[in-house]
């Protein structure tokens, strides 16, 4: 079955992913099967998506209620379900950002936050940050600091400089009348889970102010409860103007939204920036379901918790194992960095059930499903420390 899958696969889907030599067949919480019917604990959760857990009942239920009823209503006619998405939304949004516009993906909320930002203020120019990833379209693409991403590619966006990320000195003698924004995760992801210093966001939030430039956060993988609070922003107590979300947003259906101050929103014109699925009201009943099942069950304070556990499991590890060099991250976004390739370890672990996502091809990254149970966590440390000592060993 997995060798007809990834031969189909192989011949007829264009290489835009290198994958796995794992072909996944169905899921449910923390856990999916391979097509040989196997057991996973999937620590990767799709990089973030599967935050309510794979197949979720709330969001099946939901999604299969609608699928029924209404799957497609463009966005130029109203639509129940997508107000209750729009309404839950906003309210669940920092206090100040209070208008939702809904994409499909990412990347594609991203494009709108520097097109509303570039609106709003009439400037050009867009400060991002050194390791940041905001996505492979070319606007995205333009924020995104990975030469691998981008270089084949050129030329991106004009306009776009980086600062060093965590130093507000650096952003600070960038940022000028002419900064449309300012961009930035408030924790980084895809460079391997980096926490800028305490107090570094409140210089950033002031330096925007005092130059009139706009704050983006850019919270597609540390949003929804992920880092241990509904919105990474909120451990250092700042409010952007714009706020990108998506991954988790619809219990694994695609949608992205960006959230901002109404000021921002009414910048833009109506039939200026659309698109044809934004707003569907299928994925917009998944993401009801799935904000309702994150304040429900309080998933905020669940990946803390659970967070907390792996952390200091992960914090063993590293003082055990000489090839680990750092273990970092906030509630259950986290990573523990090598000191070497760990493609192998990664297929190590695997083949002992465990699915984790990586960052670089030294880092291992931790995105678990928020609803993952203690017995995961301790599975996924053992397992971890076991391909550990063995890489430790010279045994791959
Ligand atoms: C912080 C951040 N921004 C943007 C993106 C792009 O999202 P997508 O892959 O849905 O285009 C990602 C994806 O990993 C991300 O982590």
């Amino acid at each position: 079955m997995t060798e007809r899958t990834r031969g189909l696969e192989d011949s007829y889907e264009a290489h835009a992913f290198n994958k796995f030599p794992l072909a996944l067949a169905r899921g449910k919480g923390s856990l999916v099967w391979d097509s040989e019917g196997k057991e996973y604990i999937d620590f990767m959760s799709g990089i973030g998506v599967a935050l309510v857990g794979h197949c979720n009942d709330f969001v099946v239920d939901a999604v299969r209620e609608q699928a029924g009823r209404l799957i497609t209503c463009h966005g130029s006619y109203y639509n129940d379900v997508r107000a209750g998405f729009v309404e839950r939304l906003a309210k669940a949004a920092p206090k100040g950002l209070e208008k939702v516009l809904l994409t499909n993906t990412g990347t594609e909320s991203v494009e709108a936050a520097i097109k509303l930002a570039r609106r709003r203020t009439s400037r050009k120019k867009m400060v991002a940050m050194t390791g940041a990833f905001h996505g492979k379209t070319y606007g995205s693409l333009s924020a995104t600091w990975n030469k691998k991403y981008r270089d084949p590619f050129g030329p991106l966006l004009d306009r776009f400089v980086f600062a060093d990320y965590g130093d507000a000195k650096s952003l600070e003698s960038m940022v000028d009348g002419d900064t449309a924004a300012v961009i930035a995760e408030p924790v980084q992801g895809e460079s391997g889970v980096v926490v800028p210093p305490d107090g570094y966001f409140k210089e950033v939030r002031e330096i925007c102010n005092r130059n009139g430039a706009l704050l983006i956060f850019d919270e597609i993988q540390s949003g929804l409860g992920r880092t241990g609070m509904m919105w990474a922003s909120e451990h250092w107590g700042v409010v952007p103007d714009i706020m990108t979300v998506s991954k988790g947003l619809g219990g694994g259906l695609p949608i992205g939204a960006v959230v901002s101050t109404g000021e921002v929103a009414e910048s833009l014109k109506g039939g200026e920036h659309t698109s044809t699925f934004a707003g569907n009201p299928l994925s917009c009943a998944a993401g009801s379901a799935t904000l309702d099942f994150i304040a429900r069950n309080d998933l905020s304070a669940r990946a803390r918790e659970k967070g907390e556990a792996l952390k200091s499991g992960l914090s063993r590890i590293s003082s055990a194992h000489r090839l680990v060099r750092e273990v970092r991250g906030l509630g259950l976004m986290l990573a523990l960095q090598t000191r070497v390739d760990i493609h192998s370890m990664l297929l190590a672990a695997q083949a002992r059930g465990v699915i984790t996502a990586y960052s670089g091809r030294d880092t291992f990254r931790f995105l678990p499903p928020l609803v993952v149970e203690d017995a995961q966590v301790a599975r996924v440390l053992d397992v971890l420390d076991g391909v550990i000592t063995e890489a430790e060993a010279g045994r791959f």
